[in-house]
């Protein structure tokens, strides 16, 4: 059946991975490898991703208070829980015709503070930002919004321009200094700038999800990991070892098709209704935003993000696994992938990773991207329930073969790895962001232009057909 995101069907690679696009053999079976970082002139010729993570796209908008200005944004993350905070960054050193320097946009968005975050199904109005986008140069940003044709309306805290056609917003101001939970400091300044990218952090202060998705008529459909087929055999036999109990109280479920709502997502608790939108607004304070209870300690309403698979050496050499769905690339050169890691003691959702010890002394980890398949799916469920401290067979007893490397495990199953040593680490308030550099990437011999991994970067919007309990 056709689908309404069919057009926007993304594949990697773009082109043969061999030797002339830099590809070798790697001492890993099965695999070829990039070495990174990639040379200016490469870089200048073409700067897309040279190797692929699932990343979404949303459109931003922001103002000074007397002009506006849209922006698309790719790999939009959120790195932190209480507060609530969204990641998103802007080119601020020229790469090539697509990394060119957001000037305007960052002027606009540090005089005024506030952005948007907006999602559309997709369509039209995708296609209309995207048009003002690529036509319209950042000089002459204030014309973009305008040019889109689509209506506007005022943020519900912010004067940030709200598309009409977006089902879902957040709206969120630059975070300002503050104290974490253990009264230590957070957020010298609202940004990270690291290589050709600044990170913004931007703490949530409404979020806006239309009425029909609120109430379960309509729901949200994500699919959060890349499609693949491999050619070759999966991985090796696996051997379970001495697997301990798992706390049964309370497991943190997956799928890698996610809708929203659905009978097992937290409601989305809305304050009122206004514009055909529910409209939910955060407290700003840290402290009540605290709910110990596990369910509503979730996030609050849906987000689109994917996985990735964080692997890592621990002092005593164990190997460990950590999915993490706060996983995205946030600069393009040198290549970095931020994590982000629970280190506060909020609940059983939120509290010290085993991998948070590892990541702050060996300063190095490997980032595998998952696919839809069984096998690693449930080695996902697995491995994001127990930690490593209650499991030192933690990956095998996933059920997922690896091979050593110097940075951390590498999963034979998985298409593709980044190899990463730690450049910065910012302190969030509930998670630490570890910014990696990417020094290899990793790829399967079954990857290929033949055999690409394919993916939609826009959840889509369907009639509830799944019984919805709100
Ligand atoms: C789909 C999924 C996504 C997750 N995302 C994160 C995350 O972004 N940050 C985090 O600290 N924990 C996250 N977790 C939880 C950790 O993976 C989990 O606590 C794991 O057991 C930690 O292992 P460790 O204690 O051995 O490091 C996630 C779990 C799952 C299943």
């Amino acid at each position: 059946m056709k689908s309404k995101l069919d057009k926007y069907l993304y594949t990697w690679p773009h082109e043969e991975l061999n030797a002339q696009s830099g590809w070798k053999k790697s001492q890993h079976k099965g695999f070829i490898e990039h070495p990174m970082p990639e040379s200016e002139e490469k870089l200048a010729n073409d700067s897309r991703w040279p190797g692929f993570f699932p990343s979404a796209i949303c459109f931003v908008t922001t103002t000074n208070g007397k002009q506006t200005a849209l922006e698309k944004v790719v790999g939009a993350t959120i790195v932190n829980r209480f507060p609530f905070i969204v990641a998103l960054s802007f080119c601020t050193k020229p790469l090539s015709k697509r990394h060119y320097v957001r000037e305007e946009f960052i002027k606009m968005l540090e005089e005024g503070r506030s952005v948007a975050v907006q999602y559309f199904e997709p369509g039209e109005s995708i296609d209309k930002c995207m048009n003002a986008i690529n036509t319209i140069d950042d000089n002459e940003i204030d014309k973009r919004i305008g040019s889109t044709g689509l209506k506007t309306i005022k943020a519900q805290t912010n004067d940030c321009k709200v598309f009409t056609d977006a089902y879902m917003v957040y709206e969120a101001k630059l975070v300002k200094p503050g104290k974490d939970f253990e009264g230590q400091k957070i957020f010298d300044k609202p940004y990270t700038d690291f290589g050709s990218h600044r990170i913004y952090y931007l703490e949530i202060e409404a979020i806006q999800l239309r009425e029909d998705i609120c109430k379960g008529e309509s729901q949200v459909h994500w699919r959060s990991l890349p499609f693949w087929d491999p050619k070759n055999e999966l991985q090796p036999k696996v051997e379970g070892i001495s697997k301990p109990l798992m706390d049964v109280k309370y497991q943190k479920g997956y799928a890698s098709d996610y809708m929203f709502p659905a009978k097992n997502t937290t409601a989305f608790y809305y304050d009122r209704i206004e514009n055909g939108m529910c409209i939910k607004h955060l407290p700003p304070l840290p402290e009540d935003q605290v709910e110990v209870d596990n369910d509503k300690a979730r996030w609050p309403c849906f987000f689109p993000s994917s996985v990735g698979m964080i692997t890592t050496y621990a002092e005593d050499g164990t190997p460990n696994l950590m999915p993490c769905g706060s996983t995205s690339i946030l600069i393009r050169h040198p290549l970095c992938i931020a994590i982000c890691v629970s280190y506060a003691k909020v609940n059983v959702r939120y509290a010290p990773r085993a991998s948070l010890d590892t990541l702050l002394k060996n300063k190095k980890f490997i980032c595998g991207v998952p696919f839809v398949n069984e096998t690693v799916i449930d080695g996902i469920k697995y491995s994001g329930n127990i930690s490593s401290a209650q499991d030192k067979h933690k990956i095998s007893n996933a059920g997922l073969a690896f091979m050593n490397d110097d940075e951390g495990p590498v999963l034979n199953a998985l298409p593709i790895h980044f190899k990463c040593k730690v450049v910065e680490i910012v302190r969030l308030g509930t998670h630490f962001l570890f910014l990696g550099q990417t020094e290899s990437i990793l790829v399967r011999e079954d990857v290929s232009i033949e055999n690409k991994l394919k993916w939609y970067s826009y959840p889509d919007v369907e009639t509830a057909k799944a019984e919805v309990k709100i």
